[in-house]
């Protein structure tokens, strides 16, 4: 099968492209360094020729809910209505797990991406998946000389297994949304963003912080935790920050 991941060169994407390649199946990236920009739409016609799956694992970094609203919905639209012009069978996008029971901006966004993804034109599989190993690294990197490690309970899974459950997904028929997948184990946020600074050598003060109001209690209380049974990754953050260390690739 020729599968075309939205988002390939990103934290996740590039496990996805891996696993999709692993699973003998022909990986095409679409990203703005391949050439393909998802808000205007341009190069995704002549990307999309023959291929039979698309993955969506396409982000914008932002907390603020207009940015993600206006990200998602015209991406996802403008990939929905390429992949119908190109005979596409099969839309899979990733989403959160608890996006509908923590209110924020950047959640509201994906669960209208996920409203779009199922209404679409194309067949839609949907997988939310719960934070990954890499999250805590990713608020390092992307905060400024203060990190704020949110207090929020979370069950996190390695990116490498959130990629190979996407290609196994992308291969069977399309199934709606699908049951979320997590890890092993539940873990506060705030710990595990100190723990890679610790094993990075970052210096930078890092304060546990409680979101505000209801969200801050949903975050802190289990919102973002899978609510019911589905498939669970078996890799712990102890391992994946060990490979990590090691110099192997995340995962
Ligand atoms: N991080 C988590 O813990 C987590 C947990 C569960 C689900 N998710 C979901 O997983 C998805 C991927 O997250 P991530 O953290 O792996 O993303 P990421 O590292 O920020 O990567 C974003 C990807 O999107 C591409 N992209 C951005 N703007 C684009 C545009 N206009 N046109 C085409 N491609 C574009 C980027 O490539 P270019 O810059 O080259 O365009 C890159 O490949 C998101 O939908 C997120 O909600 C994340």
């Amino acid at each position: 099968m020729k599968i075309a991941v939205a988002g390939g060169t990103g934290v996740v994407g590039r496990f996805v492209v891996e696993a999709v390649r692993g699973n003998g199946d022909e990986p095409v990236v679409l990203s703005r360094s391949t050439g393909v920009d998802l808000t205007t739409g341009a190069g995704l016609d002549a990307a999309l020729a023959g291929v039979d799956a698309v993955i969506d694992v396409s982000n914008i970094e932002t907390m603020s809910r207009k940015k993600a609203t206006a990200f998602f919905e015209t991406g996802t639209r403008n990939l929905l209505a390429a992949e119908q012009r190109a005979g596409v069978g099969h839309h899979v996008l990733l989403s959160i797990v608890g996006i509908d029971r923590v209110g924020l901006g950047y959640y509201a966004a994906k669960l209208s991406q996920e409203q779009a993804a199922l209404a679409g034109p194309v067949p839609a599989t949907v997988l939310r998946a719960t934070q990954f190993h890499e999250f805590a690294g990713q608020m390092l990197d992307r905060t400024g000389p203060v990190v704020i490690g949110p207090k929020m309970l979370s069950q996190p899974v390695a990116a490498r297994e959130v990629g190979q459950l996407l290609a196994d997904l992308a291969r069977r028929p399309p199934a709606g949304r699908v049951p979320d997948l997590a890890g092993p184990q539940q873990l506060d946020m705030s710990q595990l963003v100190r723990r890679v600074a610790k094993a990075r050598g970052v210096r930078k003060p890092i304060v546990a912080f409680r979101l505000p109001g209801k969200v801050g209690t949903a975050m802190a209380t289990g919102g973002s935790l899978p609510d019911a049974d589905g498939p669970r990754g078996s890799i712990t953050f102890d391992e994946w920050l060990a490979s990590e260390n090691a110099g192997n690739p995340p995962g």
